[in-house]
């Protein structure tokens, strides 16, 4: 790979060898998705799986963990703040919403090292009395 530095602003062109049912299939999703055109599309999964491989290292990241979860469940509440506050360093603000009778939803903004993001998100969401919930991980610098 002749540039692999980052090249902030200049725009370098490449060559992609590509079956065509799955040229076919690629220009359907990224039309369904509202893409211009595939170097637009293309860019964005670049940029997708440099973030996802970051998770799963010590450079800072940024990120929000979403979760659903019945407050009624034995002692959860007390252990979301348990968890909320040992974690405490990587939690930007935390939104809560009694979404109905039982449930709540709870969306929390993170900044820190990816794999300590993931780490928090795994020990919340396995969490019983967690039903749902989602870690989306985006990179400070994409
Ligand atoms: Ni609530």
């Amino acid at each position: 790979m002749p540039h692999n530095k980052e090249t902030a602003g200049t725009l370098f062109r490449f060559g992609v060898s590509i079956e065509e049912n799955l040229l076919d299939r690629f220009d359907t999703l990224i039309a369904q998705k509202g893409y211009n055109n595939r170097s637009e599309a293309l860019r964005d999964l670049i940029r997708d799986a440099l973030v996802r491989e970051e998770a799963l290292t010590d450079i800072p990241v940024a990120g929000s963990l979403t979760m659903v979860y019945n407050h009624h469940a034995h002692d959860i509440t007390h252990k979301l703040t348990h968890f909320q506050h040992e974690f405490g360093d990587l939690i930007i603000a935390t939104l809560h919403v009694h979404l109905s009778h039982d449930d709540c939803m709870e969306v929390i903004a993170l900044k820190g090292p990816g794999s300590r993001l993931k780490q928090m998100s795994d020990a919340l969401l396995g969490m019983k009395g967690v039903k749902h919930g989602k870690l989306v991980i985006t990179s400070t610098k994409t």
